[in-house]
């Protein structure tokens, strides 16, 4: 760990433990929360960009087909999106888009696992965030046409995770809180 010259705790090393590398994952599934106002002052390291992308890497996905690509958006470019909606003050943005090249695994019955491959890289990252201190939350409703032309970009967005230091009054919203259990989440087949 080395402080910066802002006085800032800056973790640079690969090895270096993040701020909640002490959580299990029961810890880390119950501090994750959707973030709604995150410190826009504050900027995620590259470093940390890396580790988020690294946990992305690492998901399963339906035959290996890796069916999405990572549009990472910050700084200017950052500044021009948040013309078109609010990112809630977001530092960065990793928005998952698919790539016409590769459709991902459909089943013989016609299932279409493109959608679950790609949230379950993006879980990966919200934990992985956690981890690192951060805050996130998935942004469904994006203006895709706009954020396309934008960013001039060859792919297609279907989801934006955006990232950032929460601000202080940063809290879980009430939805939060509104968890299923037992018969109500699953039924059990012995
Ligand atoms: C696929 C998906 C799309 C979402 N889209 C939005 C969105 O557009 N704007 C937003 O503020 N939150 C969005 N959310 C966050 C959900 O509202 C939130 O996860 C849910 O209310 C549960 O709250 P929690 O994440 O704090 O546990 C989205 C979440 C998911 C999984």
């Amino acid at each position: 760990m080395n402080k910066s010259h802002t006085g800032a705790t800056a973790w640079t090393a690969a090895s270096s433990p993040a701020p909640n590398s002490i959580l299990n994952l029961d810890r880390l599934l119950e501090e994750r929360y959707s973030c709604r106002s995150f410190d826009h002052q504050r900027t995620i390291s590259p470093h940390y960009l890396e580790l988020l992308l690294n946990a992305a890497a690492k998901a399963p996905s339906a035959c290996n087909l890796q069916p999405y690509h990572f549009e990472v958006v910050t700084g200017k470019s950052l500044a021009r999106v948040e013309r078109l909606r609010n990112f809630y003050g977001a530092s960065a943005l990793i928005i998952g888009a698919f790539d016409a090249q590769n459709p991902g695994y459909v089943s013989a019955q016609g299932q279409e696992f493109r959608l679950f491959d790609l949230g379950l890289a993006l879980m990966a990252v919200a934990l992985k965030a956690t981890e690192l201190g951060l805050g996130s939350c998935f942004i469904g409703s994006l203006p895709i046409k706009e954020l396309k032309a934008t960013l001039k970009l060859t792919t297609e967005p279907i989801i934006a995770l955006a990232l950032g230091y929460p601000a202080a009054d940063a809290a879980p919203s009430e939805n939060h809180e509104l968890r299923r259990t037992g018969a109500e989440l699953y039924t059990l087949h012995d």
